[in-house]
């Protein structure tokens, strides 16, 4: 909750106190230096236990609360008609008002049942932004996607409140062009991922919503970023200040034809699901759980996560659960503001998107600017963000590189876990790289996996920069680590 202090400053107060914790790490520089090499100089290949801060992602790693814990005890194990997969029913027909729930194990398996489900080979899907796992599924299946984002939503520095917006106009134009009936679905996600975990608003959803339903076009939601969204409907949007956060999830149940999500993310455990209230949709779905996720009361997900996310879900529902990653976002992107470097804004959620584009204006895009900086900032403070630009993208059909639209290091903020000094820490540590960003080099691969590459994939320096990044740290820090 921001608070004013005596000074006039806002500070984000936790609404919650920490009763188990994980001790960390921090190794010395030239430990960092080696770990980065070890891992290919990919973020994503770092060992935990090499790493300070992970802010890799938010996804199964938010903090649970004792709720949760608690519910986890009263799990039913059994293979078909738990009481567990009855009781999460429950919740998510009180929480989205819909009537029919397909479990799966995350958030990707949802979407390669929907894609496998509902994509026909030459089919279109479109949708705000793609997500890296949802395009892979959709373009294995055949189709392809066309992304109609606000033209707002794509540039860093912006005064609008929901840059995760649709352009009306491109929909209706865009189904005037394929025809309604080349096109598989509409889907929003919501809020973004890859663009800065921007919003989507009320006023939006309902158009697209209805332009699908007039088209006879299937409509889907992504609710996995949806604690994110409602905060920012809640606070941006002031039709709806004295809605409640119930409310809210209720009408965005009723909107879209079915909605999916990963329970990594929504419900702070690690799971998923696609619920509906449409029947047809769900036969057409429900022989894929069996065969890729496991029987139709799991999914694939253990019942004490199920039970915990019923609890979760409920939780998403409480202001102080769903403010506090939004806030701690907006305090980084301030911090770093104030040093001068840019950062996606408004502040979004999920984490705070540094923009690369220009932090390493110096380093050709070809040379990958946002993974340059993921281990630059790895070794200058033992905090791994993720590489969201152009090694998170797909090459082209002919195997050239498809530049991506924004170069941005992403530092999640899972819910609940890191101190306001933690983030004044990463501040710190990336005010100290700005000021020397003219030392951060690029990057070339040295295995390039051909499905979802950053993942994966492994590059090296295209000099010793890493090594004169190192020595100038120890030189300006003397013994700190
Ligand atoms: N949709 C969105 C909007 C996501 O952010 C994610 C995952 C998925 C779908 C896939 O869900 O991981 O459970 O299979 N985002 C994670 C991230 C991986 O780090 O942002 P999943």
């Amino acid at each position: 909750m921001p608070v004013k202090f005596r000074s006039g400053e806002n500070i984000p107060l936790e609404m919650h106190k920490a009763r188990m914790v994980q001790r960390l790490n921090l190794l010395p520089v030239e430990e960092r230096l080696k770990a980065s090499q070890e891992a290919g100089n990919n973020t994503f290949l770092l060992k935990n236990s090499d790493v300070f801060l992970d802010m890799l992602t938010d996804s199964g790693v938010n903090a649970m609360s004792q709720a949760q814990y608690a519910a986890m005890m009263n799990a039913d194990d059994s293979y078909a008609g738990s009481e567990t997969f009855y009781r999460l029913e429950e919740a998510l027909k009180e929480v989205f008002g819909t009537k029919y729930f397909l479990p799966c194990h995350q958030g990707r398996a949802c979407e390669n049942i929907i894609c496998q489900t509902f994509i026909k080979p030459g089919q279109t899907a479109i949708m705000n932004y793609h997500f890296t796992t949802t395009k892979a599924h959709i373009m294995r299946n055949g189709g392809t996607v066309v992304e109609i984002i606000k033209k707002e939503g794509l540039e860093v520095k912006s005064e609008l409140p929901f840059k995760g917006d649709l352009d009306i106009e491109r929909l209706k134009n865009e189904i005037k062009t394929i025809g309604a009936e080349k096109i598989a679905f509409i889907r929003v996600e919501a809020g973004t991922n890859l663009v800065g975990g921007q919003p989507v608003s009320m006023a939006n959803m309902r158009e697209v919503a209805k332009i699908a339903k007039d088209a006879g076009i299937l409509s889907i939601y992504d609710a996995s970023l949806l604690a994110d969204n409602l905060y920012f409907i809640k606070t941006r949007d002031k039709d709806f200040a004295n809605t409640s956060l119930n409310q809210i999830t209720l009408e965005l149940g009723s909107l879209f034809d079915m909605a999916y999500f990963s329970a990594r993310k929504l419900g702070c455990v690690r799971g998923g699901g696609i619920i509906t209230n449409r029947e047809d949709l769900y036969n057409a779905m429900i022989s894929l759980v069996p065969l890729y996720e496991g029987f139709l009361t799991y999914g694939g997900m253990s019942v004490r996560e199920m039970e915990a996310l019923a609890v979760g879900l409920r939780e998403t529902l409480d202001f102080h659960v769903i403010e506090q990653t939004p806030i701690f976002v907006e305090a980084l992107a301030k911090e770093l503001l104030a040093s001068g470097i840019s950062v996606v804004t408004p502040p979004g959620g999920l984490g705070c998107h540094v923009n690369a584009m220009s932090f390493c204006d110096h380093i050709p895009q070809s040379e990958y600017r946002a993974g340059a900086l993921a281990i630059a900032a790895y070794i200058a403070g033992g905090f791994r963000g993720m590489e969201r630009g152009t090694i998170s993208e797909v090459r082209n059909a002919d195997g050239s590189e498809h530049f991506a639209e924004m170069e941005l290091l992403r530092l999640a903020l899972p819910k609940r876990v890191f101190t306001l000094s933690q983030i004044k820490y990463v501040a710190d540590r990336l005010t100290w790289l700005y000021e020397n960003r003219h030392l951060i080099g690029g990057l070339r691969f040295t295995f390039e996996p051909e499905v979802l590459r950053f993942f994966f994939g492994r590059l090296e320096p295209v000099s010793d920069w890493p090594q004169k990044l190192a020595k100038k740290f120890r030189e300006d820090f003397g013994d700190s680590l």
